[in-house]
């Protein structure tokens, strides 16, 4: 009966609410009610269990400032244990609720959990994510951004718009299928593909991309910056992140301002996070790929494990990217 009060109140109730208790009246609370759980998606055409949060997958963004105090009540819908991990984020006066085994325990099934942890000192993007039984795999990650208080300066102009994109590989096996292969002594082999927030590429090319894949669209206003924050969510490929035609400045890793610099393409690897200010300063008569291609590797072979969404200006006529090829990979370096 209890698990059933705790799913009916996880239904209702999705909003932040941010609310000052009279015991800490200065440092404001945000709550979360979460309910993970198994939903049917086939981003690169084949149908699979992923996990998502509240129904969405990728999972809600937990947009909060410095000094909050963060609840979240997770619910485990889950055939299997679940531990979810704020990764990277310090937890004042908590060494426990970091959600890790070791400091934390999975969540059982049917069960639900409260992390409580407050914010402090760390301004920019993480994002947090199951940590245990290869479930990063089939999702259940999201994005965290802690923002400054009025009273904390940034190093750079307050962006027209902010913009979470999540790159990672992916396989169309199920993470309990990975986890086989793993316990038995299989390599994973090469991923199937690179998901963009949760969605297959752009079929650039009719070999490579099957029809009919949902791909993930970009929408700016040209004349604009915006401050885009990028994740590498995946299991285990580096990829190469880049927009065609666009300058990427450099601002912010993982909480940590960054010297300013302009890059054409960046490698992000497994966990890391950055956040580039992107000015819509191009021609807006053509679409711009948004491409995350493997590194490290070789292209010939790798050629599928890439990830390719769309920019898309307001007032574009909305024609297909200017090039059918991708924009190439080239040295990671800034741009001269
Ligand atoms: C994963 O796929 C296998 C079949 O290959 C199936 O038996 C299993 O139930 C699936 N697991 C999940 C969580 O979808
Ligand atoms: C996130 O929070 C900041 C500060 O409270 C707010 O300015 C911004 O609009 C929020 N972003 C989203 C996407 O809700
Ligand atoms: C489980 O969820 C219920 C309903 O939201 C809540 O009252 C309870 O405190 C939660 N239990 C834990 C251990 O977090
Ligand atoms: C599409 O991919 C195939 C297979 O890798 C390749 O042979 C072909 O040149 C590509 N087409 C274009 C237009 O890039
Ligand atoms: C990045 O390049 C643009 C266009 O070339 C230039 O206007 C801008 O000042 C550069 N920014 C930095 C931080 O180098
Ligand atoms: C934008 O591109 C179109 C098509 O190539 C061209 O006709 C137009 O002059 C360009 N506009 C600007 C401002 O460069
Ligand atoms: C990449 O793989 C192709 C096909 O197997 C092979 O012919 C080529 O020599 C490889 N390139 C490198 C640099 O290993």
């Amino acid at each position: 009966m209890w698990r059933a009060l705790a799913a009916a109140a996880a239904a209702v109730a999705v909003a932040v609410v941010v609310a000052a208790r009279p015991a800490a009246a200065t440092d404001p609370y945000a709550f979360f009610d979460w309910d993970v759980g198994y939903v049917t998606a086939a981003p690169l055409g084949v149908k699979q269990q992923v996990i998502g949060i509240n129904g969405k997958f990728p999972g809600p963004t937990v947009n909060i400032s410095t000094n909050w105090n963060v609840v979240v009540n997770v619910l485990n819908d889950l055939d299997e244990p679940l531990l979810i991990t704020w990764n990277g984020i310090q937890h004042r006066k908590n060494c426990w609720q970091d959600g890790v085994l070791g400091t934390n325990c999975p969540i059982p099934s049917g069960w639900n959990w409260t992390y409580e942890f407050q914010v402090k000192d760390q301004i920019g993007s993480f994002f947090y994510f199951p940590s245990t039984g290869l479930q990063r795999a089939a999702g259940g990650y999201g994005g965290v951004v802690v923002n400054n208080r009025d009273v904390i300066a940034v190093p750079f102009g307050r962006p027209d718009g902010d913009i979470t994109i999540f790159i990672g590989d992916w396989y169309n096996k199920n993470h309990t299928d990975l986890r086989k292969m793993l316990d038995s002594g299989k390599d994973l082999g090469m991923p199937d593909g690179v998901l963009i927030n949760g969605k297959g590429p752009y079929r650039y090319n009719d070999s490579l991309v099957p029809a009919g894949i949902e791909y993930e669209t970009i929408n700016v206003d040209p004349g604009k910056t915006y401050r885009i924050r990028v994740h590498n969510v995946g299991t285990s490929t580096s990829l190469n992140f880049r927009i065609q035609g666009h300058n990427m400045v450099l601002v912010e890793t993982e909480g940590s301002y960054t010297t300013q610099q302009n890059y054409t393409n960046l490698d992000v690897h497994v966990g890391q996070s950055y956040s580039f200010l992107v000015t819509t300063d191009q021609n807006a008569s053509s679409d711009y790929y948004v491409v995350a291609s493997a590194r490290m590797v070789n292209d010939t072979v790798w050629r599928r494990v890439a990830g390719v969404a769309v920019l898309r200006y307001s007032n574009s006529g909305g024609g297909p990217a200017r090039s059918p090829t991708l924009p190439r990979t080239s040295s990671t370096s800034p741009s001269p």
